[in-house]
């Protein structure tokens, strides 16, 4: 489904990503983990186009994508949800939905995919009409998933997204993406709760420094001395 091959990118003369390569396939829930500063918000924005690389490719569905930028991925389905949630906050949280759900190729009617949301998220429903900074952060969280989620995408990739969430938020954030996840969504999670991450996902990778330190499947990670070490 997603296939970064020798990734590289630099911001001006440092080199930051020397060539990591990363796959998700089809339906699998793949987690990208890293101390501070590793790398991992880069990797974000390599694969979302937003930062251009230096070197390697990014294919999504065996096609090669590492040029066509944030825009005309989301159209082609992918879901993002960035570091910090990146909420329109004086727009209502139905706005915020519908404009993920225009930035999405999505074929099925606007309020069909609400009705999905709503199931998912019954919080969120209840607060439609509210402005996106009034929202409690745990809120906002939701809000910034269900947006990704509304268009209905193939692959959602998420940011750090349970940052500064309580531990009984972070708990419930969790278990809704391992039910996205249960549903048949394929899902790229970097994140810096090792122990959440790995406690739903298939496989995962350990990124340091700009490379990829550990990659395996959920067991193998959680084996790990080098993860162990640094998180468990
Ligand atoms: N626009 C930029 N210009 C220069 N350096 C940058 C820029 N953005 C990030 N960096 C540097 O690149 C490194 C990796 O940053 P990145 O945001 O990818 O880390 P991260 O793994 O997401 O960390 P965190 O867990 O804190 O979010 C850091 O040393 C950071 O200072
Ligand atoms: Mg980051």
């Amino acid at each position: 489904m997603l296939d970064l091959q020798n990734v590289s990118t630099a911001y001006g003369q440092v080199a930051m990503l020397r060539g990591i390569s990363i796959t998700v396939r089809k339906g699998e829930l793949v987690c990208l983990l890293g101390p501070n500063g590793a790398g991992k918000s880069t990797t974000f924005k390599a694969l979302s186009g937003l930062l251009p690389l230096k070197g390697g490719n990014v294919a999504l569905m065996g096609q090669d994508v590492t040029r066509l930028g944030a825009e005309r991925l989301t159209a082609q389905g992918i879901g993002f949800v960035p570091e910090g949630r990146k909420l329109f906050p004086s727009l209502t949280v139905r706005e915020n939905l519908k404009l993920g759900y225009d930035a999405s190729g999505c074929g099925t009617p606007f309020e069909a995919r609400l009705e999905m949301i709503h199931d998912l998220f019954p919080r969120i429903k209840e607060r439609m009409n509210q402005q996106a900074r009034t929202m409690s952060g745990g809120e906002q969280a939701m809000v910034a998933l269900a947006r990704a989620l509304i268009g209905d995408p193939e692959l959602l990739i998420m940011d750090e997204p349970s940052l500064g969430l309580s531990p009984k938020l972070i708990d419930e954030y969790f278990d809704t993406v391992a039910r996205i996840h249960a549903e048949g969504r394929t899902v790229l999670l970097i994140e810096q709760n090792a122990e959440k991450a790995l406690s739903i996902a298939d496989r995962g990778y350990l990124l340091v420094r700009g490379q990829i330190a550990v990659e395996g499947s959920r067991a193998e990670m959680l084996a790990d001395d080098t993860i162990r070490h640094m998180y468990l």
